[in-house]
């Protein structure tokens, strides 16, 4: 295994917005705020770091470098782009899973309106760009409203990922709140839960432990 030094990292943060025309979108109520304390987090531990933010309201730390997206496809293009040279890829990005098939050039007038949108998927970033993983560490997010580690171990194995951290939404966790409680899945039958903390907090507190899984590797590897 050989990695960077510093360490170079690619973290993805914020909603993507999918167009209905062009004063409508298709989003959700993510704020960027969880992915954004993960970069100060990195940007503290000496990573090197590209923020893939969707729109947020939120400052970039100063030492990273930001590439704003707004859609799920750009994103998908700023991350494919970015992956071959990153040690380290953490998506907390809430990309929007389907986008109007046929985005309108002018703003639809009401009294027209075709209350029917036919949609269709947007691509799937992660589970794309880890088919072709070599030695980078993959951390997922999965917000989930029940079943939460079943449906987290699935997307764990099919998008290929070293670590997930899943939270329940609702009850002091998930979109728009400052704090946030994570349950820390690996495919080694790794569980931690950690209970609810900033996500300042948090976000050290991953990078930590993607910097203590890494260094395993390393000796398991003997390189
Ligand atoms: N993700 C992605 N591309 C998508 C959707 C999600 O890369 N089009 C990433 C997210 O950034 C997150 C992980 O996949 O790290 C899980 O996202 P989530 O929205 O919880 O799950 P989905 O795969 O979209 O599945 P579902 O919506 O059915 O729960």
């Amino acid at each position: 295994m050989s990695f960077s030094s510093p360490l170079r990292c690619v973290i993805t943060a914020g909603p993507t917005r999918e167009p209905i025309d062009p004063v409508r979108y298709i989003s959700n109520p993510s704020t960027g705020k969880m992915g954004y304390a993960i970069a100060q987090a990195a940007v503290d531990a000496g990573w090197t770091v590209d923020l893939v933010s969707g729109p947020t309201h939120l400052r970039e730390p100063e030492e990273c470098i930001l590439y704003p997206v707004v859609t799920g496809e750009e994103m998908y293009h700023q991350v494919d782009a970015l992956f071959d040279a990153c040690d380290i890829l953490i998506m907390t990005a809430a990309i929007v899973d389907f986008r109007p098939k046929s985005p309108l050039a002018h703003k639809e007038k009401k009294g027209d309106a075709q209350l029917n949108i036919e949609m269709e998927p947007v691509i799937d970033v992660l589970k794309t760009v880890s088919q072709r993983k070599k030695d980078q560490f993959l951390v997922g997010f999965a917000a989930e409203t029940n079943d939460l580690e079943n449906y987290a171990m699935r997307k764990l194995k099919e998008k290929n990922l070293d670590l997930i951290a899943a939270n329940l939404i609702g009850s002091g966790s998930g979109f728009a709140l400052d704090s946030n409680i994570l349950t820390i899945l690996g495919p080694d039958g790794f569980r931690e839960k950690w209970p609810a903390a900033s996500k300042e907090s948090l976000g050290r507190d991953l990078v930590a432990l993607v910097t203590r899984k890494m260094e395993e590797g390393r000796t398991l590897s003997g390189s």
